[in-house]
């Protein structure tokens, strides 16, 4: 399909839990519209030449966490990118004033159930290791609802749809913005 060119000078954020499809979302999202492409969690990974369990241990989840609002500032200099950030990056104030100081926050949202289906093989979420359940899923995306939902511009439903879809969902609200 021929897509319009973005009229969006911003950067867009993708948010919410683990699993929500903020990657593949996100990568769709270039693909359509040559948008530039950044996943923090890999790109905190490059710069540290560890994966994100290695840094958990290694080094602590405080020093994770310092690392993502370090990069969002960095990423404040650059415009038209799309933004796949980790699970916990909006439970930090200062990371969604980050976010929104140059670009909208799209909150994608999943039962737990499908969370589950789509990350109960990975070993590179620290947080779920050794929780790898609907219900411990169910509960840490309870606590953290309220804060997706206080920081997100829309929310963008994903279960039981194509990345395709849910693309095309948050551009017809960026290119209305
Ligand atoms: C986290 C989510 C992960 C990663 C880290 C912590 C979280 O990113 O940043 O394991 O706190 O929810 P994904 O949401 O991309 O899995």
């Amino acid at each position: 399909m021929e897509r319009d060119a973005v009229n969006f000078d911003g950067n867009i954020f993708l948010i919410g839990f683990m699993g929500c499809g903020k990657s593949t979302v996100s990568k769709r999202l270039c693909r359509y519209y040559g948008m530039d492409f950044i996943e923090m969690d890999e790109q905190i990974e490059r710069e540290e030449g560890m994966t994100i369990s290695e840094i958990f241990e290694k080094k602590g989840e405080t020093y994770f966490r310092e690392r993502e609002t370090d990069l969002l500032k960095r990423l404040q200099k650059r415009n038209h990118l799309v933004v796949s950030c980790g699970g916990g990056t909006p439970m930090r104030e200062c990371n969604v004033l980050e976010m929104k100081k140059h670009g909208k926050i799209i909150l994608l949202s999943a039962a737990p159930s499908t969370v589950y289906e789509r990350v109960r093989h990975s070993h590179n979420r620290p947080l779920l290791e050794g929780n790898m359940n609907v219900e411990y899923i169910a509960f840490l995306m309870e606590k953290r609802n309220a804060s997706y939902e206080a920081a997100a511009d829309i929310t963008v439903e994903t279960d039981h749809r194509t990345a395709g879809e849910i693309a095309e969902e948050i551009m017809e609200y960026i290119m209305n913005i």
